[in-house]
């Protein structure tokens, strides 16, 4: 995405450059601009050099060769990202004014604006400040922070009003940025392997490493969802926002699904279940007697197979993997589990492994109908299983709450 990430004058500003760099870092393309005020903090150069472009400020904007920069530069970007906003930026665009780079580029019509405030804790509660943020959320724009936290003042101590820090708001801009054409829906996601214990050390499992049920809870949090996430055991950290319930075996996964399930609007299941057990697991630690050990197992239960009985409004869809005959096989499984789709992946293929960013899947219905995808990141994936799944869905009451768009 192409972002403008703007500093106005309060001393967060010296954390602008490093939140350039984390953007940057992300995979998205910046440009820097900032009024006098917060050049009295962070320097044009630490900015421009953390962008790699140069920086759009007053003498840039009035030089004889200038031009229209405000224009060419809201035409250029997909969102100006404010940080650190001062209560006077937040003023300024509130009324219309155009007396800064910065209001001048939301005049200008940049497509959208999210403001990251810093500020004393008795300015940002102001009436008149709450007011304007009131007004700008109106306008459509998107709050990030502030939080509460340290202060920078000399004796003010703690309170609300501290900017986001650099990585947070890198990492939270997607969600503000998102529509949110999820709210008011339960999403219910499943991650990662299961684990079936042998004995107290030892067990069945495979190489899931749950990146893509991940993508998937943040994903619909991200367009406004309420995400439940039940997770067998992964190095990835619980995403912020979404309910994290962690568990090991089959049994349990199926357990801390069955109650968020009935209220669920989807439930996608990328877990990858061990389909075997031990038949009799031991209590106490084997040691490796003989050369040769014979295991019996059992199966696990079918977890979607079981929800599938107690369906009734949800969408779900599931996921496969086969060596050959994919199409047939996976239909028959979406057929077997009530599945309005099946997310069909060839392990064997190149981008289709355990562990990797990206996923190929074939799209495969009860009915057998197949559409190949071409390969693509697992959150791409993720957002177009959810526009698949929102188009299956009945319209929520009342209509879903609509993230209100900036237009020109
Ligand atoms: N699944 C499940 N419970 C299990 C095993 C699998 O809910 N015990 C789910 C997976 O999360 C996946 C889908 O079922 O979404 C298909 O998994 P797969 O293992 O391919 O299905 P099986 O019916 O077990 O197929 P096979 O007999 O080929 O192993």
């Amino acid at each position: 995405m192409r972002v403008i990430v703007a500093a106005t004058g309060g001393v967060a500003a010296i954390k602008t450059p490093a939140l350039l760099r984390r953007l940057v870092e992300a995979g998205h393309e910046v440009r820097a601009a900032a009024t006098d005020d917060a050049l009295k903090f962070v320097t044009k150069l630490s900015l421009a050099v953390a962008a790699g472009s140069p920086v759009l400020d007053r003498e840039a904007w009035f030089a004889p060769e200038g031009g229209a920069l405000h224009i060419e530069w809201a035409r250029w970007a997909e969102a100006l990202l404010i940080a650190p906003a001062t209560a006077d930026a937040l003023g300024s665009a509130a009324t219309g004014r155009a007396d800064d780079v910065i209001s001048a580029l939301i005049l200008a019509g940049v497509p959208q604006v999210v403001w990251a405030p810093a500020m004393n804790s008795a300015m940002w509660t102001h009436p008149a400040v709450q007011r304007n943020v009131v007004t700008l959320k109106g306008f459509g724009h998107r709050f990030l922070g502030p939080e509460h936290g340290t202060l920078a003042a000399q004796g003010e101590g703690q309170g609300v009003g501290r900017m986001l820090e650099p990585e947070v708001l890198a990492a939270r801009l997607p969600a503000a940025l998102a529509p949110q054409d999820w709210a008011g829906r339960r999403v219910l996601v499943s991650a990662g392997p299961t684990r079936e214990y042998l004995d107290p050390v030892r067990f069945l499992s495979n190489p899931s490493s749950g990146k893509m049920g991940y993508a998937v809870a943040e994903a619909a949090r991200d367009r406004g969802a309420s995400v439940t996430l039940v997770s067998g055991p992964t190095a990835l950290a619980d995403p912020h926002g979404v309910s994290v319930i962690r568990v090991e075996s089959a049994q349990e996964m199926l357990a801390a699904l069955r109650q968020p399930f009935a209220e669920a609007d989807l439930l996608v299941m990328t877990a990858a279940v061990a389909d075997w057990q031990a038949a009799q697991p031991e209590a106490t630690k084997q040691a490796k007697l003989g050369k040769t050990q014979v295991l019996q197992l059992i199966r696990t239960p079918d977890i979607l197979e079981t929800l599938a009985a107690e369906k009734r409004q949800q969408v779900m869809i599931g996921f496969a993997m086969e060596t050959h005959e994919g199409v047939p096989k996976a239909a028959d499984k979406a057929r077997r589990k009530r599945l309005e789709l099946i997310c069909l992946n060839y392990p064997t293929r190149s981008g289709s492994a355990f562990g990797g960013d990206d996923n190929e899947v074939t799209l495969v219905t009860a009915a057998g109908a197949a559409e190949a995808l071409p390969r693509m990141s697992k959150r791409a994936l993720a957002e177009l299983l959810l526009d698949r799944a929102k188009e299956l869905l009945p319209p929520i009451a009342g209509g879903a709450a609509q993230g209100v768009s900036f237009t020109t």
